[in-house]
């Protein structure tokens, strides 16, 4: 399986909660490479913009008001096979229906505060990236 990237973020209840750390730990484990990563709060038109894709859900208000009620802490993250990886290790949405040893199981309070984002298909993967990284800030680091 070739290299990935795809974006984590960590919410704002991970950062708030002091498991930043313990987060970005294991998934150093799991092995990701952390190729870019960033504390920063978003405004509402980032956060509208990054969930656009949910905009007519009834969780889109909530989702967005969640996202930028604190700072967040986005990752471009890589590893082989790093997208279908990264859910696995990250567990369901719902962290009640999240699997034993996953980051939402361990970490996560609601649906809605679950602790971490990761991009679902390869090509949002590249698409959340740039959302928040420059090709060379990418690049500046690692050649
Ligand atoms: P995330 O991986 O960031 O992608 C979209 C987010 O919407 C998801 O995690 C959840 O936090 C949130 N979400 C999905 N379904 C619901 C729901 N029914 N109620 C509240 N939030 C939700």
């Amino acid at each position: 399986m070739a290299k990935q990237i795809t974006l984590g973020m960590l919410k704002p209840d991970a950062i708030q909660s002091g498991k930043a750390g313990l987060i970005i730990a294991h998934l150093q484990k799991e092995g990701f490479t952390i190729r870019a990563a960033r504390l920063t709060r978003l405004s509402k038109a980032q956060a509208g913009k990054f969930y656009e894709v949910h905009k007519d859900r009834p969780f889109y208000a909530d989702l967005c008001g969640f996202m930028t009620s604190g700072p967040v802490l986005p990752m471009a993250l890589e590893r082989d096979d790093a997208v279908a990886h990264f859910r696995k290790v990250i567990g369901a949405t719902d962290p009640a229906e999240a699997a034993e040893g996953t980051i939402r199981k361990l970490y996560a309070q609601s649906k809605g505060m679950n602790a971490i984002h990761g991009s679902d298909s390869v090509e949002n993967g590249l698409r959340e990236v740039a959302f928040f990284f420059t090709e060379s800030e990418l690049a500046d680091l690692w050649g």
